[in-house]
């Protein structure tokens, strides 16, 4: 993990900032974000695409990472942003990106989100149905604008990866059928208010090998070749997300791979190619830092963390692994037995990891979970009345605040209680 180092005096520190500094300054639970490893991570996926000779613009999956700071990080590196919410939209807006370039996913947009989003001048929707194609057809007309439609196709492709997260099955809600394609294309094409500019197609996330993308890819360019024999112009296609990262001991998505696969499938159509990624840029850029309670043994050795599923539901919900690393190097010396790592929330659930070989975890001392930038934040709550957690940015070996923690009577600040 390159952005990790290790060091007898001050332990574990992420891009050169020791995680007991962060925690002395900002407390805990405490998000850290590395912003050089952000860079890195764009840098690395660009490259791959450079290598084959591709010219992939990146839209960055706003839902995986929202925080403003993450946000204008992207935008400084000339990503586009990949929403699913008129408040993903704004939120990109406000961190400077360009309407025009942003893309609009989603099964279910309301009139108002579609009303702004065109009113703003938004680069390309992603219309998921007939019915959202009608309603948008509708609203660009009264808005006297054309809006830019990609239509989503569902490849029916086995992604591989937890049915929690796979979208491109024909039982999933996302898309629209490849059989249904061609017709609603060419009436898209024909709809008042719409510029019908090519397809999308997103098979779920963390995907970990390229074959379901070589798969769901080769079905979009039989799809664009069919279009364009039925004399359609097809300008777009997105690939949509989904690159996997390495959580545990399986390797993470070879970006080499997935390149050539792009150019293999669908690199001389002759279209503007686009990936929406999320987890791959800021997953592995970010961890919760934690402290640990303290230990109690019952049958079992509990670690009870001051962080908890409110503020990663991963664990709870996909059963997802996170790697955990003590901060103290002291503690390394003594003996590893397993033990359940949870958080202070009243359900079984709220636990980030079972028999898990960790040493001595006295009271104080502070752990961090891995690979928690993506879907990490984005997905807390307030559950048990706790508030949010401080995150803090790394940047040039400085950590500064971005988001202070909320203090309690925040959390019923906008509440009303009826006379
Ligand atoms: N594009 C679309 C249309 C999507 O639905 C998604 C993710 C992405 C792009 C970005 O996918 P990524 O590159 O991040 O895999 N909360 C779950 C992940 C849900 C992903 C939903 N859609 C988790 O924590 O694993």
């Amino acid at each position: 993990r390159p952005a990790f180092s290790m060091n007898v005096r001050e332990g574990l520190s992420f891009e050169s900032v020791p995680l007991n500094a962060i925690a002395d300054q900002f407390g805990t639970p405490v998000w850290v974000y590395g912003a050089g490893s952000i860079r890195a991570r764009f840098a690395a996926l660009k490259a791959a695409f450079a290598g084959e000779n591709l010219p992939v613009h990146i839209h960055y999956a706003v839902k995986a990472n929202d925080h403003l700071a993450i946000l204008s990080q992207f935008q400084r590196l000339g990503a586009g942003a990949d929403v699913v919410s008129i408040g993903e939209f704004l939120r990109a807006r406000q961190a400077g990106v360009a309407a025009a370039d942003i893309v609009y996913s989603g099964v279910g947009k309301s009139a108002e989100e579609l009303e702004t989003a065109l009113g703003q001048g938004i680069g390309q929707i992603n219309v998921e149905s007939a019915e959202e194609l009608e309603m948008l057809s509708g609203i660009a007309t009264r808005l006297g604008v054309t809006a830019p439609v990609v239509l989503r196709m569902n490849p029916d492709v086995d992604a591989g990866t937890h049915a929690k997260i796979t979208t491109g099955l024909a039982e999933n809600k996302f898309g629209i059928a490849a059989a249904d394609i061609p017709a609603l294309y060419a009436h898209a094409a024909s709809l008042p208010g719409i510029r019908a500019l090519g397809l999308a197609l997103h098979i779920g996330s963390q995907i970990l090998s390229t074959e379901p993308y070589a798969k769901a890819y080769a079905k979009a360019a039989d799809m664009v070749r069919a279009l364009r024999d039925q004399r359609l112009s097809v300008e777009v296609l997105d690939l949509g997300g989904g690159i996997g990262i390495g959580y545990h001991d399986e390797p993470g998505m070879n970006l080499a791979a997935f390149a050539a696969t792009i150019r293999r499938t669908v690199g001389d159509l002759g279209v503007r190619l686009m990936v929406e990624p999320g987890r791959y840029l800021v997953g592995p850029a970010g961890l919760l830092l934690a402290s640990v309670i303290l230990q109690k043994r019952t049958q079992k050795r509990f670690v009870v963390l001051d962080a908890a599923m409110n503020e990663l539901m991963r664990p709870a919900l996909y059963e997802a692994w996170h790697g955990i690393l003590p901060v103290d190097p002291a503690l390394f010396h003594t003996a590893q037995t397993q033990a359940d790592v949870v958080g202070p929330i009243c359900e079984s659930a709220d636990c980030f990891a079972q028999d898990r070989a960790l040493p001595d975890l006295p009271p104080g001392t502070r752990v961090a979970l891995l690979d928690t930038g993506a879907y990490g934040a984005v997905m807390s709550s307030a559950y048990n009345a706790r508030p949010r957690a401080a995150s803090v940015l790394v940047d040039g070996g400085k950590a500064v605040l971005i988001t202070p923690r909320q203090p309690p009577q925040d959390l019923w600040a906008d509440e009303i209680v009826p006379a």
